[in-house]
């Protein structure tokens, strides 16, 4: 039997998650970072929800459209078949990306110091040295009082933010051109930069997993993820400019 392609047969989900992503912004309240006790508040559960909808979207969306293939890599699969299987899939992770990103862009409009956490600072080179310097072995240097997230972290957050952009406006043309006639010498613009920013996306992905979640250093937060929780051993180390902002280390020290 012919299986029917949901970017044809199911266009509307694809207008309806960004709604349903804002509503839940409307809809969630907001729990700040604060000491605990021995423990530090790091993530909220729209913080959580937002994070794992776009994340897991994103790693599913990055092979859906690998195997489909780039416009200047061969497609992975051939048969009919199976390009209408990886399209599906493309469009259910389409779907859960668009929610989880709408959710995330309303939340931040909203909470406008949440976006501002996430930007570089004049510290950026020099933290960033210092921090995988010591890393690196380089005894002359001390480890920077990072904030909530890692200097270097807000720079890839910078490429997640660019490509997440590029990839949402051309794919909503691509959507809309299994619709509409759409002139071939736009279309000829549209594939390769969402082409370019999948790449650029593979790049932020594979660097953002390798920090956020393989090395060791990085369990605590990897845990936070999901309980919401750092311990406040873990953030003196590693933040100490982030507990200085909660008004921790002045109060107790
Ligand atoms: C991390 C996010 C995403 C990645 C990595 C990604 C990657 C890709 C790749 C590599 C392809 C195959 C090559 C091409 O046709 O350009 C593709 C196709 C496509 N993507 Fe995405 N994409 C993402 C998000 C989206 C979003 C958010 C939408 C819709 C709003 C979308 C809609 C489409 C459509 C309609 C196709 C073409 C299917 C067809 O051939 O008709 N993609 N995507
Ligand atoms: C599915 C694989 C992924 C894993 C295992 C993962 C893991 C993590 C972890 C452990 C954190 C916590 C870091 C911290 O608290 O400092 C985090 C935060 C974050 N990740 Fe991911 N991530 C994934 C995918 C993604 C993707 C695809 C993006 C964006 C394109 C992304 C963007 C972010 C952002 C913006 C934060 C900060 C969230 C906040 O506002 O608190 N992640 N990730």
């Amino acid at each position: 039997m012919r299986e029917s392609l949901l970017f044809d047969s199911a266009t509307w989900l694809i207008w309806f998650a960004p709604f349903v992503g804002v509503l839940a912004a409307g809809l969630s309240k907001r729990r700040d970072p604060a000491v605990e006790g021995d423990r530090v508040f790091r993530h909220d559960v729209p913080a959580r929800i937002t994070h794992w909808t776009h994340g897991i979207g994103t790693m599913m969306l990055l092979i859906s459209g690998i195997a489909l293939g780039l416009f200047f890599t061969p497609a992975l699969v051939e048969r009919a078949q199976g390009v209408w299987t990886w399209m599906n899939v493309h469009f259910v992770f389409v779907v859960m990306f668009l929610f989880g990103t709408f959710y995330y862009g309303a939340n931040t409009l909203l909470a406008a110091h949440r976006f501002r956490e996430h930007l570089p600072t004049k510290n950026a080179i020099d933290y960033t040295k210092r921090h995988y310097g010591l890393l690196l072995g380089f005894k002359k240097f001390t480890f920077p009082p990072e904030s909530k997230y890692f200097e270097s972290e807000k720079m890839a957050y910078l490429l997640a933010l660019a490509s997440t952009v590029v990839i949402i406006l051309t794919g909503l043309v691509k959507v809309a051109a299994h619709a509409l006639d759409m002139p071939a010498g736009l279309m000829g613009v549209i594939t390769p930069l969402h082409d370019i920013a999948t790449v650029a996306m593979l790049a932020f992905f594979l660097a953002h997993v390798f920090f956020a979640a393989v090395l060791p250093m990085s369990w605590p937060v990897l845990r936070s993820m999901f309980t919401g929780y750092v311990s406040l051993e873990h953030a003196k180390h590693e933040h100490a400019g982030w507990l200085e902002e909660l008004g921790y280390a002045k109060a107790d020290e």
